[in-house]
């Protein structure tokens, strides 16, 4: 079995299958898995959907931040960041120091089906595909600066794992 030897942090919309893909990867190569927005939910005591409700989405990403560089990095870990974090550029740099960074790219026809029924603070009901492009579109110059694309539309997370633990470790 491959071992890690630097972090992996998978960045992209939501909805690309970041968790998911985040899972399973740590478990084949036996690394630490986490899951950025279940921190901030563990450290605040509240909901993603609660803190950009009540707090605004300047606060969430203050924390967000916050929350990532007081993470334990000591073992080799896989990070599945939330959609909006690489584009803070300090958070960016962060990433590229500790480790390589994976964008799972998905179309955005992808990502409504999979988030159509969900709360998104970003996206008010009903989910518009249009939105999705829009949140997209202004965001892929941050993306593409990823040391790895996967294209997951045609891909289930097992696949996708695979392809990253082929690829990088
Ligand atoms: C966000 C994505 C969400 C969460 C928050 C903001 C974004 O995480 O951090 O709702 O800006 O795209 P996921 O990408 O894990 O769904």
């Amino acid at each position: 079995m491959k071992n890690l030897n630097k972090h992996i942090f998978l960045i992209g919309m939501m909805g690309s299958g970041k968790s998911s893909v985040g899972k399973i990867l740590a478990r084949d190569i036996c690394s630490a898995f986490i899951d950025l927005d279940q921190e901030i939910i563990n450290r605040s005591g509240k909901s993603i959907e609660t803190i950009f409700n009540e707090e605004g989405e300047e606060i969430f990403r203050k924390l967000e931040t916050e929350t990532a560089f007081d993470l334990n990095m000591n073992e080799p870990s896989v990070v599945a960041t939330g959609g909006g974090f690489p584009l803070n550029e300090t958070n960016l740099t962060w990433m590229r120091e500790l480790g390589k960074i994976v964008w799972l790219k998905s179309s955005s026809e992808i990502i409504l089906k999979r988030i159509e029924h969900e709360n998104r603070p970003l996206l008010p009901r009903p989910i518009k595909k249009e939105h999705i492009d829009s949140i997209l579109n202004s965001r892929i110059s941050v993306y593409k600066q990823a040391d790895l694309f996967i294209d997951t539309d045609r891909y289930d997370p097992e696949q996708i794992a695979k392809e990253i633990e082929d690829k990088l470790i």
